[in-house]
């Protein structure tokens, strides 16, 4: 049998019952950590915002995208909703502006034709929220009501500013001009990274989603178990360097390597080489623009601004496929010593800067091997933030699935034209990624921090041993 974080049997390390976020928590304790989450979210949303001038914020640098100053005020929208009138019970702040910043009703290219507040006024509407949310804070049981039980909403909210600051990160790739972002360079890896390896995850069951993790979102639950044959992962993702060999070996111009509707997106899009890479005229070499500083392609990185694919049809020109999302799962999370589905790849601690690039702190993935300490114990690695991993699996709900609190934000796309995602990049928040956490978008999407890692099928007699 196997066993999760929400089968709280005793695991080797003894580390049950520290999981799940708030399970010992007095509501005090929860208030302040909500808080902080809640500020941290906000810091990083001003961040993104302050950074360019209000003409800039209302302007629209890629069809795909909102104008900066929609998100903000969205984020300040969806804060609203549940926080102050659902979980506040007040009325609402200004019901005028409610329908322009439902993303249902107006697609990302049309916003910018909506009356929409001005800089300033969205400013002014996010904090007048934010003072009432917090005052909801503070009022809330925190237990109870199943919206409330264990700051569900505020988790919810937290990692909703934190989606769309990952959103207004990709406007801030997207739009062009001299760089108003920095950060450090991400860690280096200790050794150098000495080409493909892949460890064999063993056939059996594990448990995929969860049940008890407190701010898991409604597509993440429940948790089930499932059942696998062997197969082989790459331990890292895909690289630059990996990848500019598929180009140069042209991959982008051999239909085989491609699917039927890859190959037709290739073609009429013209695609070449990831977003944002072009190629130097003289030496031939890879450059690329990355929130306005052009540099190099580094060979050892992971590659991002790849669609599924390009992905796809590396893979195959490589030997390989992609990985279904429970076999990603599972070599993210399953202890073959315990049985066990841990929370974190590391464990069930919540990410540290040693464990992952996560959340803005470097503007770019890292070279792989610059996470040790992060590897699961199968020993793949990388799997949480750096870029968001494409996987060979449609958007579709767990048996038992249950809308909640909302059908929008799962439900309505199951079945669509969409390939799920997993893993964070480093654009996400820890507070808005786990193993667990699911996330997805159209095949033909590169604007996000998307890449991916290679799977294989295993033969029979293939023994358990890193090559
Ligand atoms: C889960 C990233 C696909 O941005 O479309 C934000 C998250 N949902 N507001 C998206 C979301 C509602 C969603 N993704
Ligand atoms: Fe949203």
């Amino acid at each position: 049998m196997t066993r999760t974080s929400d089968d709280p049997a005793p695991g080797p390390d003894g580390a049950a019952a520290a999981i799940g976020l708030g399970h010992a928590d007095s509501p005090e304790a929860l208030r302040t950590r909500v808080a902080g989450l809640l500020e941290r979210s906000r810091a990083r949303s001003t961040t993104l915002t302050d950074a360019v001038d209000e003409a800039d914020l209302l302007a629209q640098h890629s069809p795909l995208m909102s104008p900066l100053v929609w998100d903000l005020a969205h984020i300040g929208s969806q804060e609203e909703l549940w926080l102050v009138r659902d979980v506040g019970g007040r009325e609402p702040l200004r019901p005028e502006i409610d329908g322009l910043y439902d993303a249902f009703r107006h697609s990302r290219a049309s916003r910018i034709g909506l009356p929409l507040l001005g800089p300033a006024d969205t400013r002014t509407y996010v904090a007048e929220v934010r003072e009432k949310a917090l005052d909801a804070l503070s009022r809330s049981p925190l237990r109870g009501r199943r919206l409330e039980h264990k700051a569900f909403a505020f988790g919810m909210i937290v990692q909703h500013e934190q989606q769309h600051d990952e959103t207004m990160l990709a406007t801030h790739q997207l739009r062009t001009g001299a760089p108003v972002l920095h950060a450090e360079a991400p860690p280096a890896p200790l050794a150098a990274h000495t080409g493909p390896r892949e460890v064999l995850v063993p056939a059996g069951a594990f448990t995929q989603g969860t049940s008890g993790e407190p701010w898991a979102l409604d597509n993440e639950r429940p948790a089930h178990t499932v059942e696998l044959p062997a197969y082989w992962i790459d331990v890292h993702p895909v690289t630059n360097g990996e990848y500019a060999e598929f180009v140069a070996a042209g991959g982008y111009e051999d239909a085989h390597w491609w699917s039927e509707a890859g190959w037709a997106h290739r073609r009429e899009e013209g695609l070449v080489a990831p977003r944002f890479w072009a190629r130097d005229g003289g030496t031939g070499e890879w450059w690329r623009r990355r929130f306005g500083v052009v540099e190099r392609v580094p060979a050892d990185e992971p590659v991002v601004h790849v669609c599924f694919h390009e992905a796809a049809a590396y893979a195959r020109w490589a030997g390989k496929r992609l990985p279904t999302e429970a076999e990603w799962e599972k070599a993210a999370r399953f202890d073959p010593a315990s049985g066990r589905s841990r929370r974190y790849p590391w464990g069930d601690e919540e990410p540290t800067p040693r464990h992952a690039n996560l959340g803005q702190r470097h503007l770019r993935p890292a070279a792989v091997g610059a996470y040790p300490e992060g590897a699961s114990p199968l020993g793949v690695e990388q799997l949480i933030g750096d870029v968001w991993e494409w996987c060979d699996s449609g958007w579709h709900p767990y048996p038992g699935f249950e809308a909640f609190p909302y059908e929008e934000y799962s439900e309505v796309f199951f079945g669509g034209d969409y390939k799920v995602l997993r893993g964070g990049s480093f654009g996400t928040d820890e507070s808005a990624i786990r193993t667990t956490f699911r996330n997805w978008d159209h095949p033909i999407r590169r604007q996000i921090f998307a890449g991916f890692r290679c799977a294989r099928d295993a033969a029979p007699g293939d023994t358990e041993r890193v090559i």
